[in-house]
């Protein structure tokens, strides 16, 4: 009789249970993995064996068939060396009867038999409660990960044999320790930035409103700093949004024991070589993109001219959908990928065009290359574009320091409290509005119904610059907590198209 063993791999961010069955026959000693192993699997079988003989068990001395059911789902990495070992030591009966029947078990193996930690453990976890298993056996180190899932019983171990010794009953791992559900940590804090009153208030706006943004100013002028301290204003991740990106980063190996829990919104800023893999996702066993890293924190494009045009245009799907699909051949996987997108650029090659510091070096029709590279349907979707100055250096050399990060974010979750409360659905924010919603949400008062006339036809905007700059005039006038759009909001809110302005840079 074949014993079976339960594992699971994962797919995108989704876990299916795989059933191992091994069976020993007499024959040529040797053992053959079968049901659509890749390469790192069929390496299982040296691991297992200096593991086992390691650990004090044999190998069998018999012909040893190793069947991973169901044969479609291609099984990929060294998590399933802990479950074909344990079905072996079954089937030599080394465990006793049944005894790892209701359990799921994952990990890779040391040679000398120690559990190292895998990827995938909390989509697995989550599976495997949703299905009703008894209990989970890893790796000690991704306990904690584990019990990330509440009503799940794990068991966690460091060797092999103890989790031998577990299954007859003379050892009792200890319950992995939960995660502690601490604040998040930044580094960073919008303190430490002198001046810029526009950006910093800009920053705010995006934040309150969900609204994208691109900044545009000459080297040193503070726009990565400004662009990594977008995080520290955002609210606080719910502890469902921290899972959600907690699973993204264990599909991508990226949790450490100390860190098993994401809590601090993630801030992605990807170099401009990117490949569309690297930046969307995919490979033959699709991996997430820097889209779904950054899922439910911040995408940061620094020189965003310089990156590929296909890549930008990849973007598309996931900014409208909030998810990207990868079609492979073997069939698609969505991984999420809600992030607030900051872009930065300087505003000519040279990036000293408009400094009053120094001298631009390029022509007019150099600035136009340089500009045109933007992708049309990608600049359309950054509510915001503004001009960074740089600071005076006699103004950096001060000690001043500005309003901290975390009085801003007080005024952001207000706002955003404002815009839920309004649609009637959690998340749902002004930079999400359709035409037809902002039809609907965002009317101006008499006053500032003529201004933005007049601004229209001074300026000669478009339609959908039309509604962009109505929707960061709702943003403004909820941040003030004024149901009203006023003149005054609509003026700021001009203010943040610095490229629909025709004439802007010639
Ligand atoms: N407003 C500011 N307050 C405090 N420090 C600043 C400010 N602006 C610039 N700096 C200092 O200048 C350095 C450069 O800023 P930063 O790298 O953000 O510029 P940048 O606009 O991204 O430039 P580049 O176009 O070269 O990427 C920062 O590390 C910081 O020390
Ligand atoms: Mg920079």
């Amino acid at each position: 009789m074949p014993q079976r063993v339960f594992t699971a791999t994962v797919v995108g961010i989704e876990a299916f249970p795989v059933e191992v069955e091994v069976d020993l026959a007499f024959g040529l000693p040797g053992t053959t993995i079968v049901g659509l192993p890749d390469s790192a699997v069929k390496e299982s079988r040296e691991r297992i064996r200096a593991a086992l003989r390691n650990s004090g068990y044999d190998y069998p001395d018999r012909k040893v068939t190793i069947n991973l059911a169901p044969a479609d789902i291609r099984k990929e990495g060294a998590g399933f060396d802990l479950p074909m070992a344990v079905g072996l030591l079954a089937a030599i009966g080394v465990l006793p009867e049944g005894a790892p029947s209701g359990h799921l078990f994952l990990g890779e193996l040391a040679l000398d038999g120690r559990l190292k930690a895998t990827r995938g453990v909390l989509p697995v976890a989550l599976m495997a409660r949703e299905r009703g298993f008894d209990a989970l056996v890893v790796p000690q180190e991704n306990g904690s990960e584990a019990a990330l899932v509440p009503e799940l019983r794990v068991l966690a171990f460091e060797h092999l044999s103890q989790v031998v010794e577990y299954f007859h009953g003379r050892f009792e791992p200890e319950a992995p320790a939960l995660p502690p559900r601490s604040a998040p940590a930044y580094h960073e804090d919008l303190a430490d930035i002198v001046g810029q009153e526009q950006a910093r208030r800009a920053l705010e706006v995006a934040a309150a409103g969900g609204h994208n943004l691109l900044l545009i100013g000459p080297p040193g002028a503070g726009k990565t700093m400004l662009a990594r301290r977008l995080p520290t204003i955002l609210p606080e991740m719910s502890f469902e949004e921290a899972l959600e990106t907690t699973r993204i980063y264990s599909v991508a190996g990226l949790l450490s024991p100390e860190r098993p829990l994401v809590t601090s919104r993630p801030f992605r800023s990807p170099h401009h070589t990117i490949s569309d893999v690297g930046l969307i996702g995919g490979g033959t066993q699709p991996r997430p993109g820097e889209i779904s890293l950054a899922h439910n924190g911040v995408l940061f494009l620094d020189e965003l001219p310089e990156f590929n045009r296909r890549v930008l245009e990849a973007l598309r799907e996931p900014l409208e959908e909030g998810r990207v699909t990868i079609t492979r051949a073997t069939g698609s996987v969505t991984f999420p990928a809600r992030f607030m997108l900051i872009c930065a650029m300087n505003p000519c090659r040279c990036g000293y065009y408009g400094d009053p510091r120094r001298a631009c070096q390029c022509s007019l029709q150099e600035i136009r290359r340089y500009r045109s590279r933007l992708s049309g349907p990608l600049l359309d979707r950054l509510d915001i574009h503004l001009e960074v100055p740089a600071v005076d250096y006699r103004e950096l050399s001060s000690d001043r320091r500005g309003e901290p990060s975390e009085s801003v974010r007080e005024r952001v979750i207000l706002a955003r409290r404002v815009q839920e409360k309004r649609y009637g659905r959690p998340g749902k924010l002004n930079a999400h509005l359709t035409a037809r919603e902002v039809k609907e949400w965002c009317v101006p008062d008499e006053a500032g119904r003529r201004l933005l006339e007049a601004a229209c036809e001074r300026l000669g905007l478009s339609a959908r610059a039309y509604h962009r700059i109505l929707k960061l005039a709702r943003t403004i006038a909820d941040i003030e907590g004024s149901e009203n759009i006023s003149a005054a909001h609509l003026s700021e809110a001009i203010q943040y198209r610095s490229l629909d302005r025709p004439f802007y840079g010639y």
